[in-house]
């Protein structure tokens, strides 16, 4: 792993759209975070949703030296839940720290604004990812079995969460989770 630089996280604007755009279709970061199969998509299809994402308040930009690499955020749900996505747009900034980094302050700022759990979903080939959540708190809740092709072969969809507020229990003893879960 190389040596992280400072990373700043700063609040997403409607100007960021051709860059979150170029990571959307970037075709390395598509292969691990997307289910659907590989198109790329216009400013034009893509500029109404970033427009509602920035709207809702809680999307951020991951910046390394002035350079924007990532971005992170969490779309609202019912009863203080967010569905959250965080994806470093910027390959060669992988493996560094920064996604813990980021998703240590997203945690800490969920916990500000009284949200209780944050939940999403990852590609079940995305094995590296799947060890980030783990080791960043998340459980496993459940599992859409077969839920996309990729190169030739059927994968699972793991929808992974966990309490914003409490690093030490699991969500899955968590006796609230039949509410989150009625929130997807
Ligand atoms: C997933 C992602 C956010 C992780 O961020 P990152 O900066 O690469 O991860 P970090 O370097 O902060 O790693 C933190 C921990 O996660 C684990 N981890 C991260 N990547 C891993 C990998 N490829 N294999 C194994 N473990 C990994 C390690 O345990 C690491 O622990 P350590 O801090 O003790 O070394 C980032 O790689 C990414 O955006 N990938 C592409 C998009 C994506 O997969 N998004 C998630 C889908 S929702």
């Amino acid at each position: 792993m190389g040596e992280a630089n400072l990373m700043r996280i700063r609040t997403a604007a409607i100007a960021d759209r051709d860059t979150v755009l170029k990571w959307i279709n970037n075709e390395v970061v598509w292969a691990v975070d997307s289910p659907d199969p590989y198109q790329t998509k216009s400013r034009e299809e893509f500029g109404p949703s970033w427009r509602e994402i920035v709207d809702m308040g809680s999307a951020w930009i991951m910046e390394v030296d002035d350079k924007p690499v990532g971005h992170l955020g969490w779309v609202p749900q019912r009863q203080a839940v967010g569905e959250f996505y965080i994806v470093i747009g910027e390959p060669d900034y992988w493996g560094m720290g920064y996604g813990r980094q980021a998703m240590e302050w997203m945690l800490s700022e969920a916990a500000l604004r009284e949200l209780k759990a944050l939940y999403g979903r990852v590609l079940g080939h995305n094995i590296g990812a799947l060890k980030f959540f783990t080791a960043m708190g998340f459980d496993q809740i459940s599992k859409d079995r077969d839920f996309f092709e990729r190169d030739g072969a059927m994968h699972d969809l793991h929808w992974i969460a966990r309490k914003v507020d409490d690093h030490c229990q699991p969500i899955s003893k968590w006796s609230d989770w039949p509410a989150l879960t009625a929130a997807r």
